[in-house]
């Protein structure tokens, strides 16, 4: 090779390099994981082995081998939680031990129920149209991974949603929170109340399609999570229609990036208790339209919180009286909830289906709503439920 082509690959591999670099390297994985990993995926290497997890480095090149082995192998879609550093990975391992372990001993909330009127006034606002013709705008994107234009797209577009539809308040603003490694944003809009208590309605509003979103597929991620989203934005549109005024600050989210390892809800909740944040409560909305159970709503009862879990249920029985739920698993951090719990803060996530008989479409170019059955009489509910949750929460 000459001198000058010796000098350009050079130059290419150097410029080249940092693009190449594995995003989030470091995993944690549960036990289940290890013996097929090692067996299969050159790269996968454990570092660490913890109690009810271990600390694993993988490279890129085997992120879709890796996911693989978690879906047909271990049954779980993603399964595992990515970081940029190897101290991030064990600071988690240590939250959830610690934190988790935690979780509501020292946050006070008051569960107890006297708000029927104002709630069975809200909920009776609760639309089904609305709620559809969110998930369809969303999920005529192409997709909404985290690191496409189209993904950044999507929530562009729910922010001016929200904005349009809570501007007649000067109450309420609407916000970007940024996450400095990748494009998409997440979007957080907030009901100003008299107390810093902060109550959280979210749930993820990035899709993915295949094992770690191969060669740009098309994911509308109907269901996961357009669903959800579209929960959110009905309670912000209600709440902010009817012209309620909170005591406690409530908030709402549309994370980025929960599909590669909750990147976005871990960033907001890590700040949150950097900051201090007294969060009294979150409720995290991930799949809410797919009818696949006799029970109508499933509460899943890992990293989340027991009394606030009770709680819904409660909410459930009062309200939404016709309806019908059961408690549900994951068997490990499966949606953001997982975020807050692993800070201390109590989390629940009420779900669509029992696990068995969730949505077997997610994660496909098929997650429309004409699986979910073409409309969102099932996410009405869940929508129901978080006005009623946020209205008893807030005292
Ligand atoms: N919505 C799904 C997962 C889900 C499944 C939530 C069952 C509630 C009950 C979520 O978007 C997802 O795919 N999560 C990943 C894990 C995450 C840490 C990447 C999964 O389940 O593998
Ligand atoms: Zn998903």
């Amino acid at each position: 090779m000459k001198k000058m082509d010796l000098l350009k690959s050079f130059a290419a591999i150097t410029i080249a390099a940092p693009l190449l670099a594995t995003t989030h390297p470091y995993i944690v994985t549960g036990h289940d994981m290890v013996q097929s990993s090692n067996k299969s995926l050159s790269t996968f290497k454990v570092l660490e082995t913890h109690k009810d997890s271990v600390i694993a480095r993988v490279e890129d090149s085997d992120k879709a081998g890796l996911s693989h082995i978690a879906h047909e192998e271990n049954h779980r879609c993603g399964g595992y939680f990515a970081f940029e550093t190897l101290k991030e990975a064990q600071q988690f391992v240590k939250d959830f031990a610690i934190n988790g372990a935690k979780v509501n001993k020292t946050i006070f909330a008051d569960y107890s129920l006297n708000q029927s009127e104002l709630v069975e006034r809200t909920i009776a606002q609760a639309d089904e149209l609305s709620i559809r013709n969110t998930i369809l705008k969303l999920s005529s994107y192409h997709n909404r991974y985290y690191k496409s234009d189209t993904g950044v797209q999507s929530q562009a577009w729910l922010k001016s949603h929200w904005e349009s539809l809570t501007n007649h308040r000067n109450d309420i603003k609407v916000e970007y929170f940024d996450h400095t490694r990748y494009p998409q944003k997440s979007v957080v809009a907030t009901i100003k109340g008299k107390s810093d208590d902060i109550i959280v309605v979210g749930g993820h509003a990035d899709s993915i399609a295949g094992w770690w979103n191969q060669a740009g597929s098309k994911a509308p991620g109907a269901d996961d999570n357009a669903s959800g989203t579209a929960t959110v934005t009905e309670t912000l549109r209600v709440l902010a229609a009817s012209g309620y005024q909170p005591e406690k600050t409530i908030k709402f989210m549309a994370y980025a990036a929960e599909e590669v390892g909750l990147l976005g809800s871990k960033d907001i909740a890590q700040t949150f208790k950097r900051q201090n944040k007294s969060v009294v409560g979150v409720l995290q909305l991930d799949m809410t339209n797919f009818n696949g159970s006799n029970e109508d709503i499933s509460i899943i009862t890992d990293y989340t919180s027991e009394a606030q879990n009770t709680f819904l249920t409660k909410l459930i029985d009062t309200y939404l009286g016709n309806l019908s739920w059961g408690y549900s698993s994951c068997g490990y951090g499966c949606s953001d909830h997982a975020s807050w719990h692993s800070q201390g803060y109590p989390a629940s996530i009420p779900f669509e289906a029992h696990k068995n008989d969730m949505n077997g479409h997610i994660h496909t170019a098929r997650d429309t709503i004409e699986r979910s059955g073409g409309d969102a009489e099932h996410a009405l509910k869940f929508a129901k439920l978080a006005l009623a949750y946020v209205i008893e929460l807030d005292k």
